[in-house]
C-alpha cells in the first residue's frame, strides 16, 4: 500500500476538545462530547452475564493460527495484552465455523479438535484479568462465529462461496457472472455448523458468541440477496431466515444454554440497491434502516440483547467501516463526516431498539479524544458500550488509563494509518506496526520486501 497510500481530507489535527467542538458546530454534526469518563464504570447485566465497565474491544482478526485454526503465541499474547487492558468486554476476532469458510488459512477456526486451545485462551484472558485487577474482577468474552463467504481463501487461493452476484463486489475480486451461488443446502448445512460451533465455545468457556453478519462475509450478503431465489433470497423474511434459523437453534440447543448471544451486525452497506442492505431502494446510497431496525427488534425476541453495529465493506470502501488519515484512496468525505455517519446512524438503533444493547463504533479516529467523543455517545444514549477496534491493538492499556488517569496516551493511540489492514489484506497475520513495532514492524517490512501481490 505504501506505494499508493494517500493522505484523506480533514486528517486528524485537533489539539484539543475545543478544536473539536469548533469543527462539529462548523459541519453541523452529531457528535456529542462530555468530560464525565466516569460514565464508563457503569456496569451493564444481560440476563446472567454482568460486564464490568463500559468499554469493550471490538473484534480485529489477526491471522495469527496455526493451519488446524488453533490460536499461536501471537494469539495469546494480543488476548493477555487485552485482558490486562481492562475493557469490561473482550470481543473475539472472526473465528471461522468451518474449514471451507476461512478468511485465509491462518484465520482461526474452532473444532471438535481444538477446542481445549479456546478454552486455554478464555482462561488465559480471566486469569490475566483478575491479576491485573483482583479476584473479583471478571472481563466478559464474546467469540465472533463466521463464514467469510465470497472472502475465503484456502491455500493462498481465493475460495468465493457466495450468496447472489453483486456486479461491484464480483468484478472487484473477478468473480464471473456464471460463478455458481451456494445452495440452499448447502446454507441448510451451514446452520449445524454454526450451532456445533456454539457447543464449543460454550465448553470453552466464553460467555457468548457472536453470529456475524456484517462486512460482505456470508451471513450479511444474504441480507441483501433480494435477487436469489428459494427459501434465502427475495423477501425480508428470507434474507433473514439464515441468520434467525441459527439463533434460534442455538437458543434452544442445551448444550448452548446460558450463552449470551450477540452479533455483528451492518446497517448500513453503502452500496445502492439491489446490491445493499439499509440502503434506499430509490435514492443511490441513502442510509435506510427500516430493515435493519426489524431485524434487531426479531432479533431481540429471539433473545440477541447486544450488538455490536457496524457499516460498510473492508475491502471495498473501507472508509465507511473504519475511518482512516491514510489508505489507498481518498475517499470523498472529510474523515470526520464518516465517524459522525457511524456514530449518528448507530445512535439512531439505538434509540428506537432501546431494549437492546448496542456497542458504538468509530472512535479510534478520535486518537486521545477519543474517551471524551465515546462518554459523549453513552451520555446522549447513542449506544451503551464504546468500542475501540484498532485502539484495541495499538493500545490495549486504553481502558486502563482512561479509568485510572483519566486519559489516553497521545503516544499510544491508532493514528489511522491503515498498515494492519494491509497486511491482513496481503498476507493475513497482522498487527499494530506502529505502536506494536516490535512483533509486528519486522513482519510488515518482510511483506513488503516480498511485494505480495494483494487481491483484496
Ligand atoms: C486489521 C483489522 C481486522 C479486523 N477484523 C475484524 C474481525 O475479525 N471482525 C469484525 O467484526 N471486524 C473486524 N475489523 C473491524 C473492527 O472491528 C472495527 O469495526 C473497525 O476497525 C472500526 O473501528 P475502529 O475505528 O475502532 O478501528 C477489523 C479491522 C481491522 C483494521
Ligand atoms: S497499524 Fe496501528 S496505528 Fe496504523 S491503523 Fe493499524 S492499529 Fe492504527
Amino acid at each position: 500500500m505504501s506505494r499508493n497510500t494517500v493522505r484523506s481530507n480533514g486528517s486528524f489535527s485537533y489539539k484539543n476538545i475545543e478544536e473539536l467542538k469548533n469543527d462539529i458546530e462548523r459541519l453541523d454534526l452529531d457528535i456529542a462530547i462530555s468530560n464525565n469518563l466516569d460514565v464508563f464504570k457503569k456496569t451493564i447485566t444481560i440476563g446472567e452475564h454482568t460486564i464490568p465497565n463500559l468499554l469493550t474491544t471490538h473484534p480485529m482478526e489477526g491471522g495469527d493460527s496455526d493451519e488446524f485454526g488453533r490460536p499461536t503465541e501471537l494469539t495469546f499474547r494480543k488476548y493477555q495484552r487485552m485482558a490486562r487492558g481492562g475493557a469490561g468486554l473482550i470481543w473475539l476476532e472472526a473465528v471461522s465455523v468451518c474449514k471451507d469458510g476461512r478468511s485465509n488459512d491462518k484465520q482461526l477456526w474452532i473444532t471438535e479438535d481444538n477446542w481445549e486451545y479456546f478454552k486455554a485462551l478464555n482462561d488465559l484472558i480471566k486469569s490475566s484479568a483478575k491479576e491485573e485487577f483482583g479476584e473479583d474482577y471478571e472481563p466478559k468474552t464474546i467469540i465472533q462465529l463466521n463464514h467469510a463467504g465470497r472472502y475465503c481463501k484456502m491455500k493462498g487461493k481465493r475460495n468465493p462461496i457466495i450468496a447472489t452476484h453483486k456486479d461491484p463486489l464480483d468484478d472487484a475480486i473477478r468473480i464471473s457472472e456464471d460463478y455458481p451461488t451456494v445452495t440452499d443446502e448447502y446454507l441448510d448445512n451451514l446452520v449445524v455448523r454454526f450451532v456445533e460451533a456454539a457447543r464449543l465455545s460454550k465448553k470453552a468457556g466464553f460467555d457468548g458468541i457472536d453470529i456475524k453478519a456484517c462486512h460482505g462475509y456470508l451471513l450479511g450478503e444474504i441480507l441483501s440477496a433480494y435477487n436469489r431465489e428459494g427459501k434465502y433470497g427475495g423477501s425480508f423474511e428470507n434474507r433473514t431466515r439464515l441468520m434467525r434459523d441459527i439463533v434460534q437453534r442455538i437458543r434452544l440447543d442445551k448444550e448452548c444454554k446460558g450463552l449470551l448471544l450477540a452479533s455483528r451486525l451492518n446497517i448500513y452497506d453503502a452500496l445502492p440497491y439491489p446490491d445493499g442492505w439499509g440502503v434506499s431502494r430509490t435514492k443511490g446510497i441513502k442510509v435506510d434502516l427500516e430493515e435493519p431496525k426489524k431485524l434487531i427488534k426479531l432479533l431481540a425476541e429471539d433473545g440477541v440483547r447486544l450488538i455490536s453495529t457496524t457499516m460498510g465493506n473492508p475491502y471495498f470502501i473501507p472508509h465507511i467501516n473504519k475511518p482512516y488519515d491514510m489508505g489507498n484512496y481518498v475517499p470523498d468525505e472529510e474523515v470526520i463526516i464518516s465517524c459522525n455517519r457511524l456514530i449518528k446512524e448507530i445512535g439512531e438503533i439505538q434509540q428506537s431498539n432501546p431494549e437492546v444493547n448496542i456497542v458504538g463504533v468509530g472512535y479510534s479516529w478520535f486518537r486521545q479524544l477519543a474517551p471524551y467523543v465515546g462518554a459523549g455517545s453513552l451520555e446522549k444514549g447513542l449506544c451503551k458500550l464504546v468500542g475501540f477496534g484498532r485502539g484495541s491493538i495499538s493500545y490495549p492499556n486504553f481502558a486502563r488509563d482512561i479509568f485510572k488517569s483519566g486519559e489516553m496516551k497521545l503516544n499510544r493511540v491508532c493514528v489511522s494509518c491503515s498498515k494492519c489492514s494491509e497486511m491482513k489484506a496481503k498476507i493475513g497475520t497482522c498487527g499494530c506496526v506502529v505502536r506494536d513495532s516490535k512483533v509486528y514492524l519486522p513482519i510488515y517490512k518482510d511483506m513488503k520486501s516480498k511485494e505480495v501481490e494483494t487481491n483484496e
